[in-house]
């Protein structure tokens, strides 16, 4: 009796097993699939609201169905530095004037300059920048209207616009380098083929400026204040027989030791003294020689304008303090950089207390 059910039981098994695998099939003939989704999930491309992947949220600020968020209006990537200076003719002058290559210039830096001239410069400006690289001589790109050679009158910030924005052909390099590595470019161009000294401090590239001769030698600084404006004031003496040969301003040298009380440009005259007079003396025994003060801040203000009249101010306060010590007014010109030109970084106080500086350049 009892086999008899087990028997009947077990045919009924195998019958609905037969059934339940034969008649699973998709009309395709292929077996079917429980929850899709998971065999092959939707391709979602990011920023699209598709309206449909987020509508469970009950918080209102959520309730927009984007499948990712937009960053804040703003965000920049992390180590990003903005670029002041806009696309325009005006800006391609501004940037020739105040910037300055905040990168010192080192062997090591030059070729790592050299590295990135060999990857993303060269089948264009050539390997001994005189234009004719490899997609020139193929005549794929007309002749460049540039040649990179002593005497080539493009101030570095001109240079470093163009690498970031391009110009006429050249397009722009500014997604491809990051802003040290447009610097180090810079340094190596100038270097290697406009055949420009490097003295320790970067000097000031204004308009013209460039060392148009290999003769002029390289200047060595100590370090030691009343030493290094002896090194400038003596190169720059119009008894040096280079003279007519050397570029039109000297090397910057940052007048260490001279303080300002905070956002004020009254200066500390206490503890300042000993570089002052230094500077007079400088200025008394080489009485011709021509300097330009520059003052510098650090990021104290978010509104440009106050940090460059506070910048100028400061030079100014030096320059009066050497007037009244006797030097020609006329010998010393000011000029007021406001943060523009920073020597280290804006993040921390030692490198702010860096960046807030007067610097003084001897000028033909
Ligand atoms: C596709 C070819 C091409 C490439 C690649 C190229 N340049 Fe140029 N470059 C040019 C042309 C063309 C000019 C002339 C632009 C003008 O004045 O109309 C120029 C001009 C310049 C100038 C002169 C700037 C000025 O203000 O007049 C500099 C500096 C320069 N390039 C640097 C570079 C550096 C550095 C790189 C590599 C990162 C580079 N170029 C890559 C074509 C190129």
């Amino acid at each position: 009796m009892k086999r008899k059910y087990l028997n009947r039981l077990s045919k009924l098994a195998i019958v609905a097993a037969v059934i339940s695998i034969t008649s699973c099939r998709d009309e395709d003939g292929l077996a079917p699939e429980y929850m899709p989704d998971m065999y092959r999930s939707p391709a979602v491309e990011p920023y699209v609201d598709y309206g449909e992947l987020r509508g469970n949220y009950s918080d209102a600020a959520y309730t927009d169905k984007m499948t990712a968020r937009q960053s804040v209006e703003g965000t920049i990537p992390r180590g990003f530095v903005p670029y002041g200076y806009d696309n325009t003719a005006e800006g391609y002058e501004l940037a020739g004037v105040n910037l300055k290559n905040p990168v010192a210039y080192t062997d090591k830096v030059a070729a790592d300059g050299k590295e990135l001239y060999g990857m993303f410069c060269v089948h264009c400006h050539g390997k001994t920048g005189q234009g004719d690289g490899s997609i020139v001589q193929n005549d794929k790109f007309p002749p460049l209207p540039v040649k990179f050679a002593p005497g080539l009158d493009i101030s570095e910030g001109k240079m470093f616009h163009t690498i970031t924005y391009g110009k006429g052909l050249m397009g722009s390099h500014a997604s491809q380098l990051n802003q040290e590595e447009r610097w180090k470019l810079v340094h190596y161009i100038r270097s290697e083929f406009l055949k420009e000294a490097h003295a320790q401090t970067s000097s000031s590239n204004g308009e013209g400026d460039v060392a148009g001769d290999s003769t002029t030698q390289q200047i060595s600084f100590t370090g030691d204040l009343a030493n290094d404006l002896d090194l400038i004031f003596d190169f720059f003496d119009e008894e040096n027989p280079n003279y007519d040969a050397l570029p039109t301003r000297s090397p910057s040298v940052i007048l260490k030791g001279v303080y300002f009380g905070p956002a004020s440009y009254k200066i500390t005259l206490s503890k300042s003294k000993e570089t002052l007079e230094s500077v007079v003396a400088a200025l008394t025994k080489s009485a011709k020689v021509k300097v330009e003060l520059a003052g510098h801040t650090d990021h104290g203000s978010e509104d440009e304008s106050i940090n460059v009249n506070l910048s100028k101010n400061r030079a100014n306060a030096v320059k009066e303090h050497l007037v009244k010590k006797g030097i020609a007014e006329s010998r010393i010109s000011v000029v007021g950089f406001g943060s523009s030109q920073p020597i280290a970084s804006n993040e921390d106080a030692e490198g702010k207390a860096k960046n807030r500086r007067t610097e003084i350049t001897v000028i033909k």
